[in-house]
């Protein structure tokens, strides 16, 4: 949460800056703000708001500065307010400093800094840093770049920073731990700095991705200098981006959400491709492969997530119990990390993050590295934290995603997951080959049935006009269908701001059954399979109380049709791939209410997509 970004070349910096945070702005969109060097003045532009704030803020003389950084917040310490906005300065105005993360010993620091005279204009982590920077810098007598190196060392929490010195418009410090950063070289000794790829794409592919406890120099006349945080040189290691312009931007579609969803025929597929193979009837997996032994040796395995990643991971419990037959526990990372949880030297623990920056996620994962275990990780961003923590994994190819409500990262992880359970059911050998061969073509149909689901939308339109208004709304699944009912509650509370709730269709009578009557939508996923009649009965208890069912059927079903309220029917396919077909009108009825609600689906209000603090 909260994107950063830098630059530092030949040509002017606002529109680069303007654009990138813009890019960064679903990491967070509290306040928005920039800094730069201008006829040897460090002039610092900041307000409450979004980045089009920022851009009324600034108005219609634009610097021409051609250094100058920026930042757009998810607030963490501090109300969003123009104080509190980054970029933050040093008590005698000469260095401005943006961060992405949480400086823990904030508290302790500023007082110590306090007692020294230094007077501080915000109640937030960050000021206190740049501030001991300052101090640092005056006490020492040293340049910025040791004085970054040497304030870090005295400071706890996880940061991505960028610093601007006003006696030095030839440079930029940089530094990192725990949050994402990365930095782009340009054919001209220009240099990009942000939290992820997405602001740099445009103008280069030759990035460094900054490892922890690094701090960066980037200089005009010296280029890239890198040292650890005990001052010895790293040679930086560049990487060529492989991301597409176009996969970062609407594409003719009003909102990134919308048009996420309608991707999910390619990033299925994209998941898939090169993995499964209908002539052998074997799925490759080099995480798996490269493995064989631990995973076929495992006793159990443990999957660790956050938000939608940990209804994915849900799913992944049923396929991997049902197809590989070992027991599997699905824990909330947030939960899991602070529990001491038993992690055996044995155990394989699967990580699954779209963004791959889960502060809580990675820290789990780093918890059951030290206790011995295998970590598989599942990302959708290459390059990321996590996924370079781990042992070994596989990427879903869902293509970047920017809409905060995730969409096409749950059902690519889904996909990914699937083959999974399916290559290491191959391998333990509990799974018979026609079995094997059914699913992978089933699997392989995913794409085609998806697209046809998806024309289910203005149907699902007419729905959505009928239930916008509502205040509640139950979601009711069950077996495979049940993380589904969870996801679905989870996209209608994040982008409505309806409270919604998903449940297993047969706990509603412990509990939710007292919800319901004539106002309240009971969202059901009633497709055929192993449970189907017992989620009819369901639907009746549902109807018996007046409640209005909207049900998500199997194409031709004609029992729940003579029941429910509104049907929503989906192609046919095995139980275990309902997830990912079931999945799509839920998320386009969340679409649909919150446009009709006025809400911003892609940038929902107090979330951000990439939750880098705890
Ligand atoms: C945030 C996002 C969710 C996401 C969750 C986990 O809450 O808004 O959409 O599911 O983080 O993110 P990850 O990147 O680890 O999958």
């Amino acid at each position: 949460m909260c994107g950063i970004v830098g630059y530092l070349g030949n040509e002017p910096v606002y529109e680069k800056v303007i654009k990138g945070l813009s890019r960064l702005e679903y990491r967070g969109y509290d306040s928005a703000g920039m800094a730069y060097i201008e006829n040897g003045d460090l002039i610092v532009k900041k307000c409450k708001g979004k980045v089009v704030d920022l851009e009324n803020v600034v108005g219609a003389v634009k610097p021409l500065s051609h250094i100058g950084i920026g930042h757009t917040r998810w607030a963490t310490h501090g109300v969003p307010n123009d104080a509190n906005a980054h970029p933050h300065c040093s008590g005698d105005g000469s260095i401005a400093l943006i961060h992405n993360g949480i400086i823990e010993n904030y508290a302790t620091i500023k007082q110590e800094l306090m007692n020294r005279g230094h007077v501080f204009l915000s109640d937030t982590d960050t000021e206190v840093l740049v501030h001991l920077i300052e101090d640092v810098r005056n006490a020492e007598g040293v340049s910025l770049f040791e004085a970054v190196r040497l304030a870090l060392s005295e400071v706890h929490g996880a940061y991505a920073i960028v610093v601007i010195d006003k006696s030095n418009a030839d440079q930029l410090i940089v530094a990192k731990k725990s949050s994402p950063l990365v930095i782009g070289i340009g054919a001209h000794d220009d240099f990009y700095i942000a939290s992820d790829a997405t602001p740099i794409i445009e103008y280069t592919k030759n990035v460094v991705y900054l490892n922890d406890d690094e701090v960066a120099r980037v200089d005009r006349k010296t280029g890239l200098t890198i040292v650890n945080i005990d001052n010895q040189s790293q040679t930086p290691y560049i990487q060529a981006l492989e991301l597409r312009l176009e996969a970062i931007e609407k594409g003719g579609y009003d909102s990134f959400m919308l048009k996420e969803i309608h991707e999910q025929p390619r990033s299925i597929e994209d998941s898939i491709r090169g993995r499964v193979n209908l002539k052998t009837g074997l799925i490759k997996m080099s995480g798996i492969d490269e493995h064989e032994e631990r995973w076929k040796t495992a006793q159990r395995i443990l999957i660790v997530a956050c938000g939608t990643s940990w209804h994915a991971g849900l799913v992944a419990e049923y396929l991997l119990e049902d197809f590989a037959r070992i027991p599997v526990e699905v824990e909330y990372a947030s939960e899991f990390r602070y529990r001491n949880p038993i992690i055996y030297p044995t155990d394989i623990v699967i990580a699954i993050s779209q963004s791959g920056e889960t502060a809580d996620t990675l820290a789990a994962v780093e918890l059951a590295k030290e206790r011995g275990a295998l970590i598989f990780g599942v990302c959708n961003v290459v390059g990321s934290s996590i996924s370079r923590a781990t042992h070994c994994g596989a990427y879903t190819h869902a293509g970047p995603e920017i809409g905060v409500a995730s969409t096409k990262a749950f059902t690519a992880q889904v996909v990914v997951l699937y083959q999974i359970a399916l290559s290491v059911a191959q391998k333990r050998g509990v799974i018979s080959n026609e079995r094997t061969t059914r699913l992978m073509a089933e699997l392989g149909s995913l794409p085609l049935k998806v697209e046809q689901v998806l024309k289910t939308n203005a149907l699902t339109e007419s729905i959505a006009a009928i239930y916008q208004h509502c205040s509640n709304a139950l979601y009711l699944g069950r077996g495979y269908s049940f993380p589904v009912a969870l996801e679905g509650a989870l996209k209608l509370k994040e982008i409505s701001y309806i409270h919604a709730e998903g449940y297993p269709a047969a706990e509603m009578k412990h509990g939710p059954i007292a919800l319901i009557d004539e106002n309240m939508p009971v969202i059901v996923i009633a497709t055929e399979g192993a449970s189907y009649e017992k989620v009819v009965s369901n639907i009746q208890e549902v109807k018996a109380r007046k409640g209005q069912i909207i049900a998500i059927v199997t194409e031709g079903d004609k029992t729940v049709k003579g029941m429910a309220d509104h049907v929503i029917e989906i192609p046919r396919t095995d139980d275990s791939l309902v997830p990912i077909v079931s999945v799509i009108p839920l998320q386009l009825f969340s679409y649909h209410v919150a446009i009709m609600r006025g809400c911003n689906v892609d940038q929902p209000r107090n979330l951000a997509k990439s939750v880098t603090v705890e």
